[in-house]
Protein backbone atom coordinates (compact mmCIF):
# COMPACT_ATOMS: atom_id res chain seq x y z
CA UNK A 1 0.00 0.00 0.00
CA UNK A 2 0.87 3.37 -0.87
CA UNK A 3 0.42 6.03 1.71
CA UNK A 4 0.16 9.98 1.29
CA UNK A 5 -0.17 12.77 3.25
CA UNK A 6 -3.02 15.04 2.32
CA UNK A 7 -3.64 18.45 3.55
CA UNK A 8 -7.41 19.52 2.35
CA UNK A 9 -8.20 23.12 2.18
CA UNK A 10 -12.41 23.72 1.10
CA UNK A 11 -12.44 27.05 2.01
CA UNK A 12 -15.26 28.80 1.26
CA UNK A 13 -18.35 29.29 -0.43
CA UNK A 14 -19.02 26.09 -2.92
CA UNK A 15 -15.51 25.09 -1.52
CA UNK A 16 -16.31 22.40 1.13
CA UNK A 17 -19.21 21.36 -1.49
CA UNK A 18 -16.98 20.50 -4.34
CA UNK A 19 -13.83 19.24 -2.20
CA UNK A 20 -16.56 16.83 -0.68
CA UNK A 21 -17.33 15.10 -3.77
CA UNK A 22 -13.18 15.29 -4.84
CA UNK A 23 -12.29 13.07 -1.60
CA UNK A 24 -15.03 10.46 -2.40
CA UNK A 25 -13.85 10.08 -5.88
CA UNK A 26 -10.42 9.68 -3.72
CA UNK A 27 -11.21 7.24 -1.31
CA UNK A 28 -12.85 4.82 -4.35
CA UNK A 29 -9.61 5.33 -6.01
CA UNK A 30 -7.64 4.72 -3.53
CA UNK A 31 -9.21 1.32 -2.90
CA UNK A 32 -9.21 0.31 -6.22
CA UNK A 33 -5.70 0.67 -6.76
CA UNK A 34 -3.92 0.11 -3.12
CA UNK A 35 -3.73 3.87 -1.81
CA UNK A 36 -3.61 5.23 1.13
CA UNK A 37 -4.69 8.65 1.72
CA UNK A 38 -3.93 10.53 4.61
CA UNK A 39 -6.42 13.41 4.48
CA UNK A 40 -5.49 16.59 6.89
CA UNK A 41 -7.98 19.36 6.69
CA UNK A 42 -7.08 22.85 7.26
CA UNK A 43 -8.02 26.49 7.48
CA UNK A 44 -7.45 28.81 4.49
CA UNK A 45 -9.26 32.45 3.75
CA UNK A 46 -12.61 33.26 4.85
CA UNK A 47 -13.21 30.10 6.80
CA UNK A 48 -9.64 30.84 8.72
CA UNK A 49 -10.54 34.45 9.19
CA UNK A 50 -13.34 33.76 10.78
CA UNK A 51 -11.71 30.82 12.86
CA UNK A 52 -8.41 32.88 14.03
CA UNK A 53 -8.42 36.25 12.52
CA UNK A 54 -6.00 35.21 9.68
CA UNK A 55 -6.42 33.85 6.29
CA UNK A 56 -3.61 31.70 6.24
CA UNK A 57 -2.74 30.48 9.90
CA UNK A 58 0.87 29.29 10.39
CA UNK A 59 -0.32 25.96 11.40
CA UNK A 60 -1.88 25.53 7.81
CA UNK A 61 1.35 26.46 5.77
CA UNK A 62 3.15 23.98 8.37
CA UNK A 63 0.40 21.10 7.30
CA UNK A 64 0.83 22.02 3.63
CA UNK A 65 4.49 21.28 4.33
CA UNK A 66 4.51 18.33 6.07
CA UNK A 67 2.22 17.02 3.18
CA UNK A 68 2.60 15.17 0.13
CA UNK A 69 0.50 17.32 -1.78
CA UNK A 70 -2.26 19.55 -0.95
CA UNK A 71 -5.43 20.02 -2.55
CA UNK A 72 -7.42 23.45 -2.82
CA UNK A 73 -10.90 24.48 -3.43
CA UNK A 74 -11.66 27.88 -3.44
CA UNK A 75 -11.53 31.04 -0.92
CA UNK A 76 -13.02 34.44 -0.78
CA UNK A 77 -16.81 35.87 -0.25
CA UNK A 78 -19.10 38.86 -0.28
CA UNK A 79 -18.11 38.93 3.60
CA UNK A 80 -14.54 39.49 3.73
CA UNK A 81 -14.81 42.29 0.50
CA UNK A 82 -14.58 45.17 2.38
CA UNK A 83 -11.12 44.13 4.51
CA UNK A 84 -7.71 45.45 3.69
CA UNK A 85 -5.81 43.20 1.21
CA UNK A 86 -3.24 41.24 3.06
CA UNK A 87 -6.41 40.56 5.76
CA UNK A 88 -8.59 39.41 2.83
CA UNK A 89 -9.06 35.75 2.12
CA UNK A 90 -7.01 35.96 -0.93
CA UNK A 91 -4.06 37.12 0.71
CA UNK A 92 -4.23 33.86 2.42
CA UNK A 93 -4.25 31.86 -1.54
CA UNK A 94 -0.95 34.22 -2.16
CA UNK A 95 0.48 33.68 0.74
CA UNK A 96 0.12 30.12 0.26
CA UNK A 97 1.59 30.07 -2.73
CA UNK A 98 4.49 32.33 -2.04
CA UNK A 99 5.21 30.38 1.58
CA UNK A 100 5.73 27.19 -0.86
CA UNK A 101 7.16 28.73 -4.19
CA UNK A 102 4.79 27.69 -6.46
CA UNK A 103 5.80 29.80 -9.29
CA UNK A 104 4.93 27.61 -11.69
CA UNK A 105 1.06 27.09 -12.44
CA UNK A 106 -0.23 24.75 -15.50
CA UNK A 107 -3.75 25.66 -16.85
CA UNK A 108 -4.76 23.23 -18.84
CA UNK A 109 -7.93 24.14 -20.86
CA UNK A 110 -9.44 21.04 -23.08
CA UNK A 111 -12.11 20.97 -24.42
CA UNK A 112 -14.54 17.48 -23.86
CA UNK A 113 -16.31 16.17 -26.91
CA UNK A 114 -19.28 15.52 -24.79
CA UNK A 115 -19.63 19.36 -23.94
CA UNK A 116 -18.95 20.88 -27.40
CA UNK A 117 -22.89 22.21 -26.93
CA UNK A 118 -21.75 23.78 -23.41
CA UNK A 119 -19.79 26.21 -25.35
CA UNK A 120 -20.72 29.83 -26.40
CA UNK A 121 -18.80 29.52 -29.14
CA UNK A 122 -19.08 27.88 -32.35
CA UNK A 123 -18.55 24.18 -32.61
CA UNK A 124 -16.11 24.70 -35.39
CA UNK A 125 -14.28 27.44 -33.60
CA UNK A 126 -13.86 24.82 -30.19
CA UNK A 127 -13.63 21.54 -30.97
CA UNK A 128 -10.47 19.95 -30.40
CA UNK A 129 -9.22 22.75 -28.71
CA UNK A 130 -6.58 21.77 -26.32
CA UNK A 131 -4.24 24.77 -24.61
CA UNK A 132 -1.76 24.29 -21.51
CA UNK A 133 -1.68 27.92 -20.09
CA UNK A 134 1.81 27.87 -18.13
CA UNK A 135 1.07 30.82 -15.55
CA UNK A 136 4.39 32.67 -13.37
CA UNK A 137 2.61 32.61 -10.17
CA UNK A 138 4.51 33.92 -7.81
CA UNK A 139 5.87 37.29 -8.97
CA UNK A 140 4.62 39.81 -10.99
CA UNK A 141 2.58 42.69 -10.31
CA UNK A 142 0.80 40.40 -7.91
CA UNK A 143 4.13 40.78 -5.07
CA UNK A 144 5.80 43.80 -6.82
CA UNK A 145 6.99 46.81 -4.27
CA UNK A 146 6.23 49.17 -3.89
CA UNK A 147 2.68 48.74 -3.33
CA UNK A 148 -0.01 50.22 -0.96
CA UNK A 149 -2.78 52.74 -1.06
CA UNK A 150 -0.51 56.13 0.03
CA UNK A 151 -1.26 59.75 0.73
CA UNK A 152 0.39 62.58 -1.85
CA UNK A 153 1.32 66.04 -0.82
CA UNK A 154 -1.75 67.31 -1.95
CA UNK A 155 -3.91 64.78 0.04
CA UNK A 156 -5.02 62.84 -2.38
CA UNK A 157 -4.75 59.42 -1.93
CA UNK A 158 -2.07 56.90 -4.81
CA UNK A 159 -3.00 53.10 -5.05
CA UNK A 160 0.33 51.66 -5.98
CA UNK A 161 1.48 48.52 -7.34
CA UNK A 162 4.12 47.40 -9.18
CA UNK A 163 4.80 44.56 -11.87
CA UNK A 164 8.41 43.21 -11.73
CA UNK A 165 10.02 40.50 -12.96
CA UNK A 166 13.76 39.05 -12.56
CA UNK A 167 16.04 37.55 -14.83
CA UNK A 168 16.05 34.08 -12.51
CA UNK A 169 12.28 34.70 -12.27
CA UNK A 170 11.49 34.80 -15.76
CA UNK A 171 13.97 31.72 -17.16
CA UNK A 172 12.46 29.35 -14.22
CA UNK A 173 8.66 29.89 -15.29
CA UNK A 174 10.44 29.93 -19.04
CA UNK A 175 11.64 26.08 -18.53
CA UNK A 176 9.22 25.11 -17.10
CA UNK A 177 6.79 26.23 -20.28
CA UNK A 178 9.43 25.32 -22.95
CA UNK A 179 9.58 21.66 -21.56
CA UNK A 180 6.05 21.17 -21.18
CA UNK A 181 5.45 22.44 -24.62
CA UNK A 182 8.42 19.78 -25.78
CA UNK A 183 6.21 17.20 -24.32
CA UNK A 184 2.72 18.24 -26.25
CA UNK A 185 2.91 19.50 -29.81
CA UNK A 186 6.22 21.80 -29.48
CA UNK A 187 4.60 25.06 -30.15
CA UNK A 188 5.29 27.78 -27.12
CA UNK A 189 3.25 31.23 -27.30
CA UNK A 190 5.05 34.01 -24.94
CA UNK A 191 2.03 36.50 -23.81
CA UNK A 192 2.88 40.04 -23.01
CA UNK A 193 3.06 43.73 -23.23
CA UNK A 194 6.13 44.49 -24.81
CA UNK A 195 5.34 47.39 -26.43
CA UNK A 196 4.63 49.44 -23.40
CA UNK A 197 6.13 47.76 -20.33
CA UNK A 198 9.83 47.30 -19.73
CA UNK A 199 9.12 44.87 -17.49
CA UNK A 200 7.72 42.60 -20.75
CA UNK A 201 10.46 43.59 -22.63
CA UNK A 202 13.02 42.00 -20.52
CA UNK A 203 10.42 39.05 -20.56
CA UNK A 204 10.24 38.64 -24.03
CA UNK A 205 14.23 39.06 -24.26
CA UNK A 206 14.83 36.51 -21.98
CA UNK A 207 12.36 33.59 -23.24
CA UNK A 208 13.83 34.44 -26.92
CA UNK A 209 17.04 33.85 -25.37
CA UNK A 210 16.22 30.57 -23.39
CA UNK A 211 14.23 29.28 -26.90
CA UNK A 212 18.10 28.59 -28.31
CA UNK A 213 18.01 25.68 -25.82
CA UNK A 214 15.01 23.91 -27.38
CA UNK A 215 15.52 24.98 -30.60
CA UNK A 216 12.55 21.74 -30.88
CA UNK A 217 10.04 23.94 -29.56
CA UNK A 218 8.62 26.68 -31.83
CA UNK A 219 8.58 29.91 -30.06
CA UNK A 220 6.22 32.93 -31.07
CA UNK A 221 5.40 35.95 -29.16
CA UNK A 222 1.69 38.10 -28.98
CA UNK A 223 0.92 41.52 -27.08
CA UNK A 224 -1.62 40.34 -24.74
CA UNK A 225 -4.40 42.31 -25.71
CA UNK A 226 -3.95 40.70 -29.37
CA UNK A 227 -3.77 37.01 -27.61
CA UNK A 228 -7.12 37.80 -25.63
CA UNK A 229 -8.75 38.52 -29.12
CA UNK A 230 -7.34 35.23 -30.47
CA UNK A 231 -8.29 33.11 -27.91
CA UNK A 232 -11.87 33.68 -28.54
CA UNK A 233 -11.18 34.01 -32.40
CA UNK A 234 -8.99 30.88 -33.28
CA UNK A 235 -7.97 29.43 -30.06
CA UNK A 236 -7.19 26.09 -31.97
CA UNK A 237 -3.83 28.13 -33.19
CA UNK A 238 -2.18 27.80 -29.44
CA UNK A 239 -0.85 24.50 -27.93
CA UNK A 240 1.15 25.83 -25.06
CA UNK A 241 0.82 29.33 -23.27
CA UNK A 242 3.54 31.15 -21.12
CA UNK A 243 2.96 34.63 -19.54
CA UNK A 244 2.63 36.28 -16.29
CA UNK A 245 0.98 36.22 -12.77
CA UNK A 246 -1.65 38.84 -13.93
CA UNK A 247 -1.91 37.94 -18.00
CA UNK A 248 -2.05 34.31 -17.26
CA UNK A 249 -4.78 35.17 -14.71
CA UNK A 250 -7.29 37.10 -16.75
CA UNK A 251 -6.26 34.48 -19.89
CA UNK A 252 -6.88 31.33 -18.28
CA UNK A 253 -10.54 32.29 -17.58
CA UNK A 254 -10.92 33.37 -20.80
CA UNK A 255 -9.36 29.94 -22.05
CA UNK A 256 -12.05 28.52 -19.49
CA UNK A 257 -14.80 29.44 -21.78
CA UNK A 258 -13.45 27.49 -24.55
CA UNK A 259 -14.26 24.27 -22.93
CA UNK A 260 -17.92 25.12 -21.70
CA UNK A 261 -17.23 26.22 -18.07
CA UNK A 262 -14.87 27.45 -16.15
CA UNK A 263 -16.55 24.73 -13.54
CA UNK A 264 -14.14 22.13 -15.71
CA UNK A 265 -11.12 23.39 -15.32
CA UNK A 266 -8.52 22.16 -13.25
CA UNK A 267 -4.77 23.40 -12.19
CA UNK A 268 -1.46 22.14 -10.81
CA UNK A 269 0.46 24.90 -8.63
CA UNK A 270 4.10 23.51 -8.54
CA UNK A 271 7.38 24.88 -7.60
CA UNK A 272 11.18 23.50 -7.50
CA UNK A 273 10.95 21.23 -4.61
CA UNK A 274 8.12 20.43 -1.51
CA UNK A 275 4.55 20.18 -2.06
CA UNK A 276 2.26 21.65 -4.95
CA UNK A 277 -0.97 22.65 -4.71
CA UNK A 278 -3.86 21.19 -7.10
CA UNK A 279 -6.35 23.82 -7.31
CA UNK A 280 -9.85 24.44 -9.84
CA UNK A 281 -9.06 27.95 -11.75
CA UNK A 282 -12.36 28.98 -10.87
CA UNK A 283 -13.19 30.74 -7.07
CA UNK A 284 -15.64 30.26 -4.57
CA UNK A 285 -18.59 31.65 -6.84
CA UNK A 286 -20.61 32.69 -4.10
CA UNK A 287 -23.95 33.47 -6.17
CA UNK A 288 -24.45 29.81 -5.69
CA UNK A 289 -22.79 28.50 -2.65
CA UNK A 290 -24.99 26.58 -0.52
CA UNK A 291 -27.35 25.30 -3.28
CA UNK A 292 -25.83 22.51 -4.33
CA UNK A 293 -25.64 23.83 -7.58
CA UNK A 294 -21.80 23.81 -8.11
CA UNK A 295 -19.68 21.68 -11.14
CA UNK A 296 -17.21 19.50 -8.68
CA UNK A 297 -15.73 18.57 -11.91
CA UNK A 298 -12.56 20.87 -11.67
CA UNK A 299 -11.97 20.16 -8.61
CA UNK A 300 -12.91 16.64 -9.12
CA UNK A 301 -9.77 16.33 -12.07
CA UNK A 302 -7.81 19.00 -9.89
CA UNK A 303 -7.18 15.99 -7.80
CA UNK A 304 -6.35 13.76 -10.67
CA UNK A 305 -3.76 16.26 -11.64
CA UNK A 306 -2.66 15.58 -7.94
CA UNK A 307 -2.27 12.02 -8.81
CA UNK A 308 -0.82 12.38 -12.01
CA UNK A 309 2.11 15.18 -11.34
CA UNK A 310 2.43 14.76 -7.05
CA UNK A 311 2.18 11.31 -6.56
CA UNK A 312 2.96 9.56 -9.62
CA UNK A 313 -0.38 7.75 -10.11
CA UNK A 314 -0.90 8.52 -13.28
CA UNK A 315 -3.81 5.06 -13.71
CA UNK A 316 -5.54 6.30 -10.98
CA UNK A 317 -5.34 9.45 -12.89
CA UNK A 318 -6.43 7.90 -15.69
CA UNK A 319 -9.60 6.27 -13.99
CA UNK A 320 -10.70 9.50 -12.73
CA UNK A 321 -10.64 11.40 -15.78
CA UNK A 322 -12.17 8.21 -17.90
CA UNK A 323 -15.13 8.52 -14.85
CA UNK A 324 -15.61 12.30 -15.97
CA UNK A 325 -16.20 11.26 -19.40
CA UNK A 326 -18.20 8.50 -18.58
CA UNK A 327 -21.18 10.60 -16.78
CA UNK A 328 -20.67 13.48 -19.39
CA UNK A 329 -21.06 10.96 -22.13
CA UNK A 330 -24.09 9.57 -19.83
CA UNK A 331 -26.02 13.02 -20.55
CA UNK A 332 -25.41 14.11 -16.59
CA UNK A 333 -24.94 17.72 -16.23
CA UNK A 334 -24.62 20.65 -14.09
CA UNK A 335 -26.18 23.67 -14.39
CA UNK A 336 -23.14 25.69 -15.71
CA UNK A 337 -22.91 22.64 -18.55
CA UNK A 338 -26.09 22.18 -19.08
CA UNK A 339 -27.58 21.59 -22.34
CA UNK A 340 -31.12 20.73 -24.28
CA UNK A 341 -31.99 17.02 -23.54
CA UNK A 342 -29.29 16.67 -20.59
CA UNK A 343 -30.00 15.57 -17.17
CA UNK A 344 -29.48 18.51 -14.63
CA UNK A 345 -28.21 17.37 -11.35
CA UNK A 346 -26.97 18.85 -8.40
CA UNK A 347 -23.08 18.76 -7.12
CA UNK A 348 -23.43 16.12 -4.12
CA UNK A 349 -26.04 14.00 -7.23
CA UNK A 350 -22.81 14.62 -9.91
CA UNK A 351 -20.43 13.00 -7.43
CA UNK A 352 -22.80 9.76 -6.52
CA UNK A 353 -22.66 9.62 -10.46
CA UNK A 354 -18.96 9.73 -10.46
CA UNK A 355 -18.64 7.35 -8.00
CA UNK A 356 -21.12 5.01 -9.75
CA UNK A 357 -19.08 5.26 -12.79
CA UNK A 358 -16.14 4.10 -11.25
CA UNK A 359 -17.05 1.29 -9.52
CA UNK A 360 -18.88 0.37 -12.93
CA UNK A 361 -15.82 0.27 -14.48
P1 LIG B 1 -15.83 32.70 -9.50
O1 LIG B 1 -14.93 31.85 -10.32
O2 LIG B 1 -16.02 32.30 -8.08
O3 LIG B 1 -17.26 32.75 -10.19
C1 LIG B 1 -17.47 33.30 -11.49
C2 LIG B 1 -18.77 32.75 -12.07
O4 LIG B 1 -18.58 31.37 -12.41
C3 LIG B 1 -19.94 32.79 -11.08
O5 LIG B 1 -21.11 33.07 -11.78
C4 LIG B 1 -19.97 31.38 -10.52
O6 LIG B 1 -21.24 30.95 -10.08
C5 LIG B 1 -19.47 30.55 -11.70
N1 LIG B 1 -18.76 29.36 -11.23
C6 LIG B 1 -17.50 29.31 -10.73
N2 LIG B 1 -17.18 28.08 -10.38
C7 LIG B 1 -18.26 27.30 -10.65
C8 LIG B 1 -18.53 25.91 -10.51
N3 LIG B 1 -17.64 25.05 -10.00
N4 LIG B 1 -19.75 25.45 -10.89
C9 LIG B 1 -20.64 26.29 -11.41
N5 LIG B 1 -20.45 27.61 -11.58
C10 LIG B 1 -19.25 28.11 -11.20
O7 LIG B 1 -15.27 34.18 -9.61
P2 LIG B 1 -15.78 35.54 -8.88
O8 LIG B 1 -17.25 35.53 -8.75
O9 LIG B 1 -15.11 36.63 -9.60
O10 LIG B 1 -15.12 35.47 -7.44
C11 LIG B 1 -15.81 34.99 -6.28
C12 LIG B 1 -14.82 34.90 -5.13
O11 LIG B 1 -13.88 33.87 -5.39
C13 LIG B 1 -14.01 36.16 -4.91
O12 LIG B 1 -13.87 36.34 -3.52
C14 LIG B 1 -12.67 35.84 -5.55
O13 LIG B 1 -11.61 36.56 -5.01
C15 LIG B 1 -12.56 34.39 -5.25
N6 LIG B 1 -11.71 33.62 -6.15
C16 LIG B 1 -10.98 32.62 -5.59
C17 LIG B 1 -10.23 31.79 -6.37
C18 LIG B 1 -9.48 30.68 -5.72
O14 LIG B 1 -9.75 30.33 -4.59
N7 LIG B 1 -8.53 30.05 -6.40
C19 LIG B 1 -10.20 31.96 -7.75
C20 LIG B 1 -10.98 32.98 -8.32
C21 LIG B 1 -11.73 33.81 -7.50
C1 LIG C 1 -7.02 32.46 -9.30
C2 LIG C 1 -7.65 33.56 -8.50
C3 LIG C 1 -6.62 34.20 -7.59
C4 LIG C 1 -5.58 34.86 -8.48
C5 LIG C 1 -7.15 35.20 -6.56
C6 LIG C 1 -8.32 34.69 -5.79
C7 LIG C 1 -6.06 35.63 -5.63
O1 LIG C 1 -8.28 34.49 -9.33
O2 LIG C 1 -6.48 31.51 -8.71
O3 LIG C 1 -7.09 32.51 -10.53
O4 LIG C 1 -5.78 35.98 -8.94
O5 LIG C 1 -4.55 34.24 -8.69
MN1 LIG D 1 -8.39 33.85 -11.42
Amino acid sequence: TQNYRITLLPGDGIGPEIMAVAVDVLKVVGQQFDIQFDFQEALIGGAAIDATGEPLPSATLDTCRQSDAVLLAAIGGYKWDSLPPHQRPEGGLLGLRAGLELFANLRPAQILPQLIDASTLKREVVEGVDIMVVRELTGGIYFGKPRGIFTTETGEKRGVNTMVYTESEIDRIGRIAFETARKRRGKLCSVDKANVLDVSQLWRDRITNLSQEYPDVELSHLYVDNAAMQLVRAPKQFDTIVTGNLFGDILSDAAAMLTGSIGMLPSASLGASGPGVFEPVHGSAPDIAGQDKANPLAQVLSAAMMLRYALDQPQAADKIEQAVLQVLEQGDRTGDIMSVGMNLLGCRAMGDSLIKALAKS
